[in-house]
């Protein structure tokens, strides 16, 4: 199936990404995971207003279209199955992705802005997996994982902050835009991530 996982900063996309990606068998697409691998690519030849996408992303700013619309262009001409997590963040990229392909469920993940705060900087990431935890919600049981987990360098209270903004700004009018999508599912993102992980099974079982 072609899977668009929506949702804010901080709503489990990509630990329920892995989840389907495990499950179905198909590729798990995502920008950030992308962008953050290439942090330091020269993009200075483009018009931008920073010189590598790192910069951007520190700050919890968007990186510019012409970077990010490349880059899952080439990921999903690529994938048979996939489910896409971190784009589209704005209308343009949302449309830049219709003449892209075509999606069999849209599932889109609430949860509030308080609950967002807490799960981003409580966040930690296993550098070797790419794994994410959270110190309070979810730690490995494996103490040498444990002892290796990072925080990423967007979680600080800061660019949480700004990253929040950005997506009511930018992001949340794309959801409103999906909604009427074949396919569109709302799932409550504020149960335990097994909760949510039954509901998104249930409705992509439902749908393909
Ligand atoms: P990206 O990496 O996509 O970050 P994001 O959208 O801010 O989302 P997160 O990865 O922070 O959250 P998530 O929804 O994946 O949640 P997670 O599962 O980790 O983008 C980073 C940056 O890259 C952007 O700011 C931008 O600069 C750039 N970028 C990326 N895509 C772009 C694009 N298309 N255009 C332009 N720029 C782009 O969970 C969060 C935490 O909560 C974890 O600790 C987890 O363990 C915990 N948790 C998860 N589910 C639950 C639950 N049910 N209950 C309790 N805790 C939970
Ligand atoms: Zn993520």
């Amino acid at each position: 199936p072609r899977i668009l996982i929506l949702g804010p900063p901080g709503a489990g996309k990509g630990t329920q990404s892995s989840n389907i990606a495990e499950e179905y068998d198909v590729e798990h697409v995502t920008t950030g995971d992308a962008l953050r691998s290439n942090k330091g690519m020269d993009i200075s030849d483009m018009d931008t207003e920073y010189d590598t996408p790192g910069e951007y992303m520190d700050a919890g700013d968007l990186v510019p279209d012409e970077v990010v619309n490349a880059i899952v262009d080439e990921a999903l001409s690529q994938a048979d199955g996939f489910v896409l997590d971190g784009y589209p963040r704005n209308l343009e990229q949302a449309e830049e992705l219709e003449g892209m392909t075509d999606l069999d469920v849209v599932l889109s993940l609430d949860v509030d802005r308080d609950v967002l705060v807490d799960r981003l900087t409580g966040r930690r990431v296993d550098p070797e997996t790419g794994e994410n935890y959270h110190v309070e919600f979810n730690m490995p049981d494996d103490e040498d994982v444990r002892d290796r987990l990072v925080q990423r360098e967007d979680d600080n209270e800061e660019s949480v902050r700004n990253r929040l903004d950005v997506f009511e700004e930018n992001t949340a009018p794309v959801i409103d835009h999906y909604e009427d999508h074949d396919g569109f599912v709302a799932i409550d993102g504020e149960q335990t991530p097994d909760d949510v992980w039954a509901d998104i099974q249930a409705a992509i079982d439902e749908r393909v």
